[in-house]
This record gives structure tokens, sequence and C-alpha cells, in this order.
């Protein structure tokens, strides 16, 4: 067990570099099961979430070299595994794009139901649902998911999802790319990693369009090959620094950003009465600490990110006067940080009917003993110990570290006094 320990009051300075999209990386790389020949993944995070895919990867037959930090080379080719071992697939959460790749390259598939951040109910009705309709025979269970050709084969579908899934879009995208015929996917999600992983497959020589719109075709090919490819920078990494600095307050050039992809994020912050600037590929915040209230509500992309719910609550905490934060992408993930934050003195209100949480700023939080809940949640609270008085410590770090690399060395390069204490 470890757990940070933070020293408020420190401003942040310098720059801070992004790391490649947890996101993106995390549907990239079981992707690389659908070619044969090796893939070179470049700006592949350092994050557990991708180690523990590399493991499954590995541990299904693949040949996985990692010549640098942030490169991996993955050679699916003598793959010939239909079930990945369910204690390492209960891991992680997008280890179901297994799913999708492995009916895509073999027609079955037999996955665990996947582990992860579990901060609301997550269905997948909507990736099943799509199975079906590319003609798999599906059975479902409690504890894993076996999918098999039905009677008619598999072929492709038009599939139009109940609602614009991030997962549903990327396992139905995957299972499409070697399915004989055309895959339409409408009300489609659109998030950048969805574009990355289009991307991605396209160059490995796979036939998708309108990644990025709310219809995606996908044509079946034959087989893809092996290439290079380098993963986007994560908008929820820089997302979070941004929403850090106009927290606690500095100045930071956040470097290898795509600033289209923060265009939100960086309003908001700006009307909470932040700098922000941007460049070709960094955005620089200046702040002093002094936000006014805000009001936000979360959207699929390119809305408001439910993953940035909880950082933009800290300043939300912060901020002047009444601020209010509605979240419509799951209504139960206010509960992953308000406790807490409530313990460090911020003054939160939840009105469950409207899915809304109301913020009355404080003028300072006060250091806590806290425990991370989910990624994200844990992210916020690393947020609001760098602005309080005092020390908080904070639990429960390895859902941090699913998706950040080297937080600690970061923060520390831009000022902060933020420490990792072993047990
Ligand atoms: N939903 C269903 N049925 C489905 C699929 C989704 O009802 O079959 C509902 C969900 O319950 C939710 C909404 O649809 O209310 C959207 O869920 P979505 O499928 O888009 O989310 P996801 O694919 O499970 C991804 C990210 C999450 C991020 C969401 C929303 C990955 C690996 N995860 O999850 O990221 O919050 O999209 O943008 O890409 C994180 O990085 O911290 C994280 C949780």
């Amino acid at each position: 067990m470890a757990r940070y320990e933070i020293k408020g009051g420190n401003q942040l300075k310098g720059s801070v570099t992004i790391s490649g999209a947890k996101n993106a990386a995390v549907a990239i790389l079981p992707a690389a099961i659908l070619v044969r020949g090796k893939c070179r993944i470049e700006n592949v995070p350092d994050i557990s979430d991708v180690r523990i895919l590399l493991d499954i990867l590995r541990d299904m037959g693949a040949k996985v070299v990692q010549p640098e930090l942030n490169i991996v080379e993955i050679d699916a080719t003598n793959v010939a595994c239909t079930r990945p071992t369910d204690s390492l697939v209960k891991k992680m959460r997008a280890s179901y794009y297994l799913m999708g790749t492995l009916l895509s390259r073999f027609g079955t598939a037999h996955v665990a139901l996947p582990g992860g951040c579990n901060f609301a109910s997550r269905p997948i009705d909507q990736h099943l649902k799509g199975f079906r309709l590319l003609g798999a025979d599906v059975e479902d269970t409690n504890s894993y998911v076996c999918l098999n050709p039905g009677p008619n084969g598999l072929h492709g579908a038009r599939i139009h999802l109940d609602m614009a899934s991030v997962g549903a879009t990327i396992n139905l995208m995957l299972a499409a790319c070697l399915i004989p015929g055309m895959t339409i996917i409408a009300n489609a999600a659109k998030e950048p990693h969805i574009v990355d992983l289009a991307n991605f497959l396209n160059t490995m020589g796979a036939s998708i369009t309108g990644a990025g719109t709310d219809t995606v075709k996908v044509r079946g090919v034959e087989e893809l090959h092996g290439g290079t490819y380098t993963i986007i920078p994560d908008q929820i990494e820089a997302g979070t620094y941004m929403a850090a600095v106009a927290a606690v307050g500095g100045d930071v050039m956040v470097k290898n950003v795509i600033p289209k992809h923060m265009e939100c994020i960086t309003t908001k912050l700006q009307e909470m009465g932040a700098s922000v600037v941007e460049y070709d590929d960094i955005i620089r915040v200046i702040s002093n600490g002094k936000l006014r209230g805000a009001a936000v509500k979360t959207r699929p992309y390119p809305g408001f990110p439910t993953d940035m719910q909880a950082q933009i609550g800290v300043c939300m905490s912060l901020a002047e006067g009444t601020s209010r934060l509605i979240e419509t992408v799951y209504e139960t993930r206010f509960f992953g940080y308000t406790s807490e934050l409530t313990k460090m003195g911020a003054n939160i209100n939840i009105i469950k009917e409207s899915k809304m949480a109301v913020f009355e700023g404080v003028q300072r939080l006060h250091g806590a003993d806290v425990a991370a809940k989910d990624l994200r949640a844990g992210a916020a609270l690393v947020i609001a110990g760098l602005t309080a008085d005092g020390i908080t410590r904070v639990d429960n770090i390895h859902f941090i570290e699913r998706g950040y690399q080297n937080l600690i060395e970061k923060m520390t390069a831009l000022g902060a006094d933020i420490k990792r204490i072993e047990d």
C-alpha cells in the first residue's frame, strides 16, 4: 500500500509534457491482435492500465517488446488464444475490447467481464447488441461473455446505438474490421480517441471512414498488416494540469497537447478567471488562484468531459460564489470525490433528482486524510491537496496510477510538494 502526501500552498510554475492518451492506448493495444505483423506504437503512456494490457497480450501469446519506455512493439501474428486469462482481464475496464478484436480475427471469444473504475453502473448492452447485429451468437452471463458465429455467420450490419457510447463504438469498430461487408455505426461517440483508433487501424490497412462524426463506416478487409503509429496526447491529463494551475495558482506551459481537443475545458477555465492561451501544441495557463463561480454540464465530446468533472469540482469548491455542476453521463460519479472534498472544508450540496452538485465557494481548503475512489476522483484530491492549508494524505493511489504517468515527478517539477509514501 502506498499513499500520496501533499503539502499545499506552492504555486505551480514551469512546464509539463503531456503523455499519450490512456483511453486511446487501451483501445489501440488490443487492436494489435487484429494485425498479422509487427505494430510499433509510440507515445504509449507508462501507466498501470497499459502494463496490465501488455501482460494480457503476452499471456495470449503475442510478442511484446518495449525498446523504450513509451514505445511498444506488438506482433500478434501467432496468437491463437481466444480466452484471455480471467484474472488478468478483471484487473481493468478496457480489457472488454478483446471481445471485439477476438470476434473479428477468430470469429470466437470468451472474455471475463471487466474490472476497473466502478464509479457507476457501467452496462455493456450496446456492445452486445452490436455483436448480435454483426451475426454473433452472444452468451452473456454474470461473469463472462462468450461470442460465436450465429447461424448466418458474421457479416456487416447497420448498428444504431441507443446512446453515443465510447466503449461500444470502439468495440464495434474493432469487431467490424475483419468481418466481411459494410458496418455502419450510427449515433457513434466522437471522442478524440475514437478518431485515433480509426487512424491506427487505417494505418494498418483497415477501411474506416467517419470517425469523429456520429456515423462511422467500417468496410471489412481480409487482413491488417504491421506499421508504425503515434498515439495522440491525453486530453484529460492535460485538462487535469490546467485545472490544477487554475485552482492552485501559477504559470505553466502544458506541452504536447492538441488545443482543439481542449476547447471546452479552456473556455470554462477562462470563464472562471484563469488566463489560458493556445499555441500550436502548447497551452499556457496563468492564474492567481482566485476563480469565479461557473455552471458546467458534462456531455459527450465535444462537450465538457465527464472525466474532468471532479477536477473542475475542485476549482468550483474554491471559486467565488455559487457554482453548479450537472453530470449527464454517469449520475453517481459525484460520490467518488465530493464527500472527500467536504472533509477538506468544501461546501457541496448534491441534488440527486437534478443530477447536480451545487458548490458554495470557500476561501481555502484544509489538509485531511482522504481516499481516491476512482481515477479522476483521485486526481481531483491531488489538486485539492495542492491548494490546501496543511498536509493532505491521499489513499488508494492505485486508482490514480492507472491513468497518470509520473504524476509525482511532473507535479514536483512544477514546484508542488508531493511525495509517494510506501507503507
Ligand atoms: N452505456 C450503457 N450501455 C452500454 C454502454 C454505455 O448504458 O453498453 C452508458 C453508460 O452507463 C454511461 C454512458 O452510456 O452512462 C456512456 O458510457 P461509455 O460507454 O461512453 O463509457 P465507457 O466506454 O465505459 C469511456 C472511458 C471513460 C469515460 C467514458 C465517457 C475508456 C476506457 N473509458 O468509458 O473514461 O468516462 O468513456 O467519456 O475509454 C476515465 O478515463 O477515467 C474513464 C472512466
